[in-house]
């Protein structure tokens, strides 16, 4: 079936590239899975469960505090949302009792607030979650999906055969395109092949995504944050190189103002998934976050060089133990965002000095420097001269150098 499906597309589309003209930057927006994961259970949680309210006051909350102004744009289901069979004429629905409006009404309302709404399927025969899966169904799915008005589609890859990813979710992407309307389309197609030792084949991933998540589902943990940016650091099979406008590499969502990181620790976020140029999908309780959660999810300077339009993905350069220092070239041209992550334990800031040359600034006339969270400026410096830094525990510094 899943042959003669993609035998049919091909005689029908030959392009290439992923033509949809989305995701030129990072996207941004909110996905309820690392929060609120598969609580389906309204009667006892009635305020936390995965019900149509949810995203309704998530997508008020955006629009009304700030975040939509900064850049946050999809509101975004993930599992669970699904009846447990698809309806008399093989057409997803979703469970009736948590979603009584229907898909359609939901996205009118997220769209009657100027954002845009996002929604999860799987590859395989069912869902992560055990819902009804896509595969044998896909192009019956990406039409429902347009028919619902949806703006961009996650396509998990539980219950499948990561053999057949490779074909599936180029497939997948081409009923999306054949439908005529844009979504952007989330794919989690290296994740699942890197686990099983598999090489990505990341250039036909950037042909059919938008954006493709290579590791481990984030946990609200330091440790879960640290193992995901040591494996950005890693770089394996130069996965980075492959990020730039209109397909990213994606870490997962942002934990920020959850119960698991320190103030600090939620720093590192905000910066290292501003110099790896990741998608911005929160997935926190906007309902209930602290003051100071709120104003690093919304720090315009840090976003800023997340959204960077060159898109040209970071990289970790060097590590003077326990630092690490990751650099990533931004716009105007010659520009550079610096992050000295330090993911040691010990109870004083750590200090370091670095010839800017090894920073890779070897601008003869030298750059202003400003930290970035602040906007503070630190004045100017010229190859050959030192710049130190001190950084917290679990904490990282971020700057821009700009050549003068
Ligand atoms: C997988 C994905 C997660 C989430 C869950 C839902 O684990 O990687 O991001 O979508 O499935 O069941």
């Amino acid at each position: 079936m899943l042959l003669l499906a993609s035998l049919c597309v091909a005689s029908l589309v030959s392009v290439q590239a992923l033509d949809n003209g989305l995701a030129l930057t990072p996207p941004m927006g909110w996905l309820n899975w690392e929060r609120f994961r598969c609580n389906i259970d309204c009667e006892n949680f009635p305020n936390d469960c995965i019900r149509e309210e949810l995203f309704m006051q998530m997508a008020d909350i955006i629009a009304s505090e700030g975040y939509k102004d900064a850049g946050y744009e999809y509101v975004n289901i993930d599992d669970c949302w699904l009846a447990e069979e698809r309806d008399a004429n093989g057409r997803l629905q979703p469970d009736p009792d948590r979603f009584p409006s229907g898909i359609p009404a939901l996205a009118k309302y997220i769209h009657g607030k100027g954002l845009k709404i996002g929604i999860y399927q799987d590859f395989g025969v069912k869902t992560c979650g055990g819902y009804p899966g896509s595969e044998f169904y896909m192009p019956v799915d990406a039409q429902t999906f347009a028919d619902w008005q949806i703006d961009y589609v996650k396509f998990d890859g539980c219950n499948s055969d990561v053999r057949d990813f490779d074909e599936g979710y180029t497939v997948m992407s081409r009923f999306l395109n054949l439908t005529g309307r844009p979504m952007v389309f989330s794919c989690e197609w290296p994740d699942y092949q890197t686990r099983q030792g598999i090489e990505p084949n990341y250039t036909a991933i950037r042909s059919a995504c938008n954006l493709w998540r290579n590791h481990d589902d984030i946990q609200d943990s330091w440790q879960s944050l640290l193992g995901i940016i040591n494996f950005y650091g890693e770089d394996t099979y130069n996965f980075s190189s492959y990020a730039g406008p209109g397909g990213w590499n994606d870490p997962d969502m942002v934990i920020v103002g959850d119960f698991g990181l320190s103030y600090d620790q939620q720093r590192v976020q905000m910066a290292m998934w501003a110099i790896m140029a990741s998608p911005m999908l929160m997935s926190v309780d906007l309902r209930h976050i602290r003051p100071e959660s709120k104003a690093l999810l919304q720090n315009r300077n840090v976003l800023s060089i997340n959204q960077d339009p060159m898109g040209i993905q970071g990289k970790r350069i060097m590590e003077i133990n326990p630092v690490q220092i990751w650099t990533r070239p931004i716009s105007p041209k010659g520009t550079f965002a610096v992050a000295f992550l330090n993911p040691s334990e010990g109870g004083m800031p750590s200090t370091l000095s670095v010839v800017v040359d090894d920073l890779g600034l070897t601008n003869g006339s030298g750059y202003n420097v400003t930290e970035t969270f602040d906007g503070v400026s630190m004045g100017t410096v010229k190859p050959g001269q030192n710049i130190t830094i001190s950084v917290n525990p679990e904490g990282v510094y971020l700057f821009t150098a700009t050549p003068l």
